[in-house]
């Protein structure tokens, strides 16, 4: 049986979505052969109350030269990042020569904002491309993982953090004892850790499954978060969900008894408890609700191919890779994908196939149907893309229910 990466203790996955591949892997047709595949698999401990992969590739196959993930490819997210900045400013930043840390950094979305206002920051980030983009935007960057040993340095080198930010990459990161015996050593006495990542709530409330990819080796909650910082003398001091990414939870985390504990946390976690977040029926739902999901989108799909209707992707999202391998969605169903992101052009969908094209071919010639991938980007994407529904062209979405939108 597994065993649970934040407490040891063991448990049984409640789902697995089969064999899959890198999530970011998109792929040119002669790396066809020798792909990589890993079973996919989800489990709930019941301990700790963490949600966790049993299995994920080895770091570098994923956080490479090469990471087809460039943040500042939605406007959204640059408006998002740009509002927490300006929070952290405004709440967080009093000492007078302020240092800020963030992981995960990417190709500088958020620190821009800090560079820009003249405030000492340090990304770490360790995909040297999008590192590179952010270095040449003039953001102290340092292309490695984060961990404690890296943790150690930074304080030897620049001192210790007023604050340590995080925007979905701490539950990216399987040794998150390291991480946290990292963030209390670089963080100031009265420093805070404001991170977010995807929020386990709305993946269970909006069956929102393709959330769980090779990236993803967690699925936080206030609850497992608490157990996790309180073994390293820190506490959770705020929580304030976010509408990004389909929905996130931010939370602001501090050393212990250092800071006002907003009533927000226990809010939380009394609606975690309603939510059944801490029992292990509500994860064996989860996943009657995946197979019915999984059901109903093949079903859809299959009767347009049927009516022979042009069906195209619309983003290629990481999160697209677990629904088309799980629902085994193939370029017979799917023409192509459309993307914005150069990289991903021209190259085919992990796994399944699918090529990938730029986002003219889409514009040029509208399909019948978009198949939303990026659904998370739905307000962005609909509000630019009125042109296909005014040319009669139809929405199919699957999260929170698949549905074709009228
Ligand atoms: N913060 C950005 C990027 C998220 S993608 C945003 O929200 O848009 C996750 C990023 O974390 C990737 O760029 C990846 O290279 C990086 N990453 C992965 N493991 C890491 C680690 N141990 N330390 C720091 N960054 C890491
Ligand atoms: P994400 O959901 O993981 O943030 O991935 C975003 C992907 O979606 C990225 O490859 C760019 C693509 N995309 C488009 O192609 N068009 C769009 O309008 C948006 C917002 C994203
Ligand atoms: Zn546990």
């Amino acid at each position: 049986m597994p065993q649970c990466l934040i407490c040891q203790a063991q448990f049984e996955p409640f789902i697995s979505f089969g064999k899959m591949p890198i999530a970011n892997g998109f792929l040119s047709a002669d790396q066809f052969t020798d792909e990589y595949f890993f079973e996919l698999k989800a489990g709930f401990c019941q301990n700790c109350n963490m949600v966790q992969l049993t299995e994920q590739p080895d770091r570098e196959m994923m956080f490479h030269q090469d990471y087809a993930f460039f943040s500042s490819t939605s406007t959204r997210m640059g408006i998002h990042f740009r509002q927490f900045a300006e929070l952290v400013i405004k709440d967080y930043l009093k000492s007078s020569d302020p240092f800020v840390v963030e992981l995960g950094s990417n190709d500088g979305i958020m620190l821009q904002n800090f560079a820009g206002a003249g405030i000492r920051h340090l990304g770490i980030e360790p995909s040297a491309n999008v590192a590179q983009v952010a270095i040449e935007k003039g953001i102290a960057t340092i292309c490695e993982f984060f961990d404690e040993a890296l943790a150690k340095r930074i304080v030897q080198e620049h001192g210790q953090a007023d604050a340590i930010l995080a925007a979905n990459v701490m539950c990216h990161i399987p040794y998150l004892h390291s991480v946290a015996a990292g963030i209390r050593a670089l963080l100031k006495p009265d420093g805070v850790l404001i991170f977010e990542d995807p929020y386990l709530g709305d993946i269970v409330e909006k069956t929102s499954y393709d959330q769980i990819y090779d990236e993803h080796a967690f699925y936080f909650s206030a609850a497992s978060i608490s157990y996790l910082f309180q073994q390293y003398g820190m506490e959770v001091i705020d929580v304030m969900p976010q509408n990004v990414h389909g929905g996130s939870m931010r939370y602001v985390i501090a050393h212990k008894a250092k800071k006002r504990i907003s009533p927000a946390v226990a809010a939380q976690r009394s609606k975690e408890k309603q939510l059944g977040l801490d029992r292990r029926q509500t994860f064996e739902q989860l996943r009657r609700n995946i197979e019915s999901c999984r059901r109903e989108l093949m079903e859809l799909l299959t009767r347009l191919r049927e009516h022979r209707k042009r069906i195209v992707g619309y983003a290629a999202t990481s999160k697209s890779t677990t629904v088309t391998n799980y629902c085994e969605i193939t370029a017979d169903l799917v023409e192509f994908i459309s993307d914005t992101t150069p990289i991903k052009q021209g190259k085919y969908s992990p796994g399944t196939h699918i090529p990938v094209r730029p986002y003219h071919e889409f514009a040029d010639n509208f399909p019948d149907y978009a198949l939303l991938f990026g659904w998370n980007h739905a307000k962005e994407i609909f509000a630019k893309e009125q042109e296909f529904t005014k040319a009669g062209g139809k929405w199919i979405v699957y999260v929170p229910k698949v549905k074709v939108l009228e």
